[in-house]
């Protein structure tokens, strides 16, 4: 200890350091030395300490908890972490989509809601957002999207006709689109709103027997929103408003909880539902499918680390248990692969030996080497061995989660059914669930953003797109942003 008790500093290899403040010089007013190895390991530790940020969801927070599973479901899934009773550590991290890591968290945009279960089973990553559905239902599209969403390749701004030109070339986008300029749009705090899974998935219960399911964590806190004034203001006032909110809530006790609900598809009824229950762009809505509660997300303890447990946090739609799996959902299927190739790239081949990702369940894999790769690897190296090493055991863990895919490879979009289309919901949306206030918002909201910056052709192909979802709507965004541009 030094004199004041505290420890002494040391260098990255354990070894006490003579001074935190001068540099070893020839003098005192001489050149600095070359074998300062402290010096260096300072300057060169710290030239290192940025990752490249998540490309999208690079904004984000999030904290640790649990959830407990306090229904009982266990005629849906047989997944562990869904048993009655059980109570799994989690961790979630809310994120913006389209800023970078210093963009302040209460732009317009969906939230990232993504929840890691260090389940008995190993992990169980339900990575979702705070809206029940996406903007488009095709993962070749979903790289363009992102991009119309950033910045500009010439002056590295932002753009709203580039995200405009997209979402009007994009139909399948005005559910969504209509959903992020109400008022959920804009959060008021990472508490106060829901978390989806947008995607169907399936569960698989002990018999075999199959069920298409959507996930619905709905706020114990209440839904509370900003309005676009709040959030301007925001992100001018403190950026990080949304991150010092959740952490400021658990540092003091007041631990922000969630309600699981999910709504249970028997499978059979995927081939006559009358919307394809795959497709992103829509919700079922809960008249066929209702709510069926299944326990209790609670965040309880905050990060100390934040670069170590969240930045490095790898969060993956392929990492499912038994009893869980995808459905034919395409941009679903484009996720299993991409995650963890961003991992890879963002992160390192060994990724999830990074404490935060590292399963509480025991790992028994064939991989092996890797840069910095920590956990040791034992013989035999290989499968199938005659020495003793793991060995997959499917009659107790089946590849259960599968459904029967026939037909020609074709590239083409979903085949419509009897109530499919791209308009109907958004417009249910605006006139069953917003009352006359918030449908002035809405009509307020995207005035605002499209009165900024959008031109002709994409103008036009906007009024077009909101008289395609209602056309009165579309009539009043049509004079407001006219209004605008007249005066
Ligand atoms: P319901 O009346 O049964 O449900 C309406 C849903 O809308 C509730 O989940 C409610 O969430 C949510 N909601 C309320 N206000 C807003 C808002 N300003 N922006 C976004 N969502 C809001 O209707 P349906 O199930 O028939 O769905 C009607 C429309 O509601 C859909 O077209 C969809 O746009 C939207 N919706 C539907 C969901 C679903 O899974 N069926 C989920 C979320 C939205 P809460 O109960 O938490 O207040
Ligand atoms: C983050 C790809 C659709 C939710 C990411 C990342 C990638 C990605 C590469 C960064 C991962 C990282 O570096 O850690 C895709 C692709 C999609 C898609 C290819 C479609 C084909 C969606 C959808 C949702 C979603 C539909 C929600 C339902 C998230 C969330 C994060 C994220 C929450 C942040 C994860 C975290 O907190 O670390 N996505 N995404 N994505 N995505 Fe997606």
């Amino acid at each position: 200890m030094t004199q004041d008790n505290r420890k002494p500093t040391t260098t990255d290899a354990g070894i006490p350091v003579a001074s935190d403040e001068h540099s070893l010089s020839v003098g005192p007013d001489g050149p600095l030395v070359l074998h300062d190895h402290y010096l260096i390991e300072q300057m060169a530790n710290f030239n290192r300490e940025r990752i490249p940020e998540r490309q999208p969801h690079a904004k984000g927070s999030g904290a640790f908890g649990h959830f407990e599973a306090t229904e009982d479901v266990s005629q849906y899934t047989k997944a562990a972490v869904f048993q009655p009773g059980t109570k799994t550590d989690v961790l979630i991290r809310f994120s913006t989509v389209a800023g970078e890591r210093g963009s302040p968290d209460t732009w317009r945009d969906p939230r990232g809601f993504s929840i890691k279960f260090y389940t008995s089973e190993g992990n169980y990553d339900m990575v979702g957002n705070n809206t029940p559905v996406f903007f488009i239902r095709d993962p070749m599209k979903f790289q363009h999207f992102i991009r119309s969403q950033k910045r500009r390749a010439d002056n590295n701004l932002r753009d709203h006709d580039m995200q405009w030109d997209f979402w009007t070339l994009s139909p399948e986008s005005a559910h969504q689109v209509t959903w992020l300029m109400g008022d959920r749009g804009i959060p008021k705090t990472w508490r106060h709103m829901n978390g989806y899974s947008s995607h169907t998935y399936m569960w698989a219960n002990a018999q075999g027997e199959k069920f298409w399911v959507k996930y619905h964590f709905k706020t114990d806190q209440g839904i509370e929103c900003l309005t676009q004034e709040e959030a301007d203001r925001l992100a001018g006032e403190d950026g990080d408003y949304h991150t010092r909110d959740l952490y400021d809530a658990i540092g003091r006790g007041d631990y922000p909880s969630w309600t699981l609900y999910m709504q249970i598809m028997p499978f059979a009824d995927a081939d006559t539902y009358r919307i394809n229950p795959f497709d992103l762009t829509k919700v079922w809505p809960h008249d066929d499918y209702p709510l069926i509660k299944v326990g209790k997300l609670q965040l309880n303890r905050n990060p100390t680390d934040n670069h170590a447990e969240i930045e490095q946090a790898a969060f993956e739609p392929n990492n499912l248990v038994p009893g869980i799996g995808i459905s034919p959902d395409k941009m679903l299927i484009g996720r299993v692969f991409s995650y963890a190739d961003a991992h890879r790239a963002r992160l390192g081949v060994n990724y999830k030996q990074i404490p935060v990702n590292a399963p509480q369940a025991p790992v028994h894999s064939y991989s092996k080497d890797g840069a910095m790769r920590i956990n040791k690897v034992s013989d035999p190296v290989y499968a199938p061995n005659s020495k003793g090493g793991p060995a997959a055991d499917g009659e107790r863990y089946p590849t259960d989660s599968t459904w029967e895919a026939n037909g020609q490879m074709v590239r083409a979009p979903y085949a419509l059914r009897k109530d499919d289309d791209d308009y109907s919901q958004a417009n249910d949306l605006i006139n069953k669930v917003m009352d006359d206030a918030a449908r002035d918002r809405l009509v307020n909201n995207v005035v605002g953003h499209v009165s900024d910056g959008v031109e002709e052709p994409v103008l036009s192909r906007v009024f077009e797109y909101w008289k395609n979802i209602d056309a009165e709507i579309g009539r009043r965004i049509e004079a407001g942003v006219k209004a605008n541009k007249a005066g």
